[in-house]
């Protein structure tokens, strides 16, 4: 066994010019959250609860898309999925279409430990949230002001984001001479947010995964992406764990989480070799990228998009944070 490791990511597809603050306040959240994490290895927390306190903490935070702050529907709402794996005994649940749910991976957990599901979805995940006494608030306390500015660029653009960044000029002349929206001061570029996820194996070998996401900016009302898929954005299993981010129709093409797995079990390659294998061959260019541990240990973090905002640790003093 060669002890614990974790990875957390928040989102992919990045600007290459986002500015500095802006990068820095995704460092300080990423390692705050990694920290959290290593904090609870370390006190010996069960993989399955540490990929659940993680994702927590990215889905309380504005900055990234899940929970509050999550990417906005084409009529401006809030519909949010997450999902949840324990690769001890393949146990996962999952979300979609959360509207009230302070936290949907804590729901996706629920789903897992105490319905007879694996997935519920839109009135019967909100009705079951309602049952378990889950904490609820109203669906404005998820929209911020930004996504709202994001949204309307979006709808001007007629697109759907999932790239960090839409150039003015899609949004056509009048947008370039009058910038609509100042972010972070800069009028040059539109950030729209991304998913967060979190794979850890702890001291015991065991591995699990956890993604949350609000989706993608501008999608249509009842989209579903990656995220709560199990086997597409999040997969955990006794070899490996591992959560994707990007854009969720080209992981649910290359059912990307589970096809790490499986190289790794019948292909017999290592957790890197398995993950470059996949992203090579699987992935369309351009969309995505993953975080994934495996049971010995191993951890890595991979993207073909501009960049992926992640941080990784393992018990022997790695450490990365980074963005491209
Ligand atoms: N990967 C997030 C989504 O497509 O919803």
């Amino acid at each position: 066994m060669g002890g614990w490791a974790i990875a957390v990511h928040g989102g992919a597809g990045v600007d290459p010019n986002l500015p500095k603050d802006r990068q820095e306040q995704a460092t300080r959240l990423l390692t705050r959250c990694l920290q959290i994490g290593i904090s609870a290895l370390r006190s010996s927390l069960p993989a399955i609860d540490v990929v659940e306190l993680v994702v927590r903490e990215l889905e309380t935070d504005p900055f990234f898309n899940s929970g509050r702050g999550s990417a906005l529907t084409e009529k401006g709402t809030v519909e949010m999925e997450a999902s949840i794996m324990d690769g001890a005994d393949r146990r996962c649940g999952a979300v979609s279409g959360v509207t009230t749910v302070k936290n949907p991976v804590s729901l996706a957990r629920l789903v897992m430990d105490k319905s007879p599901h694996s997935y519920l979805a839109f009135s019967g995940a909100e009705e079951f949230a309602k049952q378990m006494g889950v904490e609820m608030v109203e669906n404005d306390y998820f929209i911020t002001s930004d996504n709202v500015g994001m949204l309307k660029l979006a709808k001007e653009a007629n697109s759907i984001l999932f790239d960090y960044r839409i150039p003015l000029e899609s949004c056509g002349a009048a947008a370039v001479e009058n910038p609509p929206l100042h972010m972070n001061g800069l009028p040059i570029s539109v950030y729209a947010p991304e998913t967060v996820g979190c794979v850890v194996v702890d001291s015991q070998g065991h591995c699990a995964a956890a993604t949350s996401t609000g989706g993608l900016m501008n999608k249509m009302v009842g989209r579903i992406g990656d995220s709560p898929l199990i086997g597409s954005g999040t997969y955990a299993c006794d070899i490996c764990a591992v959560s994707c981010t990007g854009e969720g129709e080209a992981i649910i093409r290359g059912t990307l989480a589970r096809d790490v797995a499986a190289v790794m079990e019948y292909k017999g390659l290592d957790l890197q070799e398995a993950v470059d294998f996949v992203i090579g061959k699987r992935l369309d260019k351009g969309k995505a990228g993953l975080i994934a541990v495996s049971s010995k240990g191993e951890v890595t973090c991979r993207f073909n998009s501009v960049g992926m905002f992640r941080a990784c640790a393992a018990e022997d003093g790695y450490m990365e944070v980074g963005i491209w």
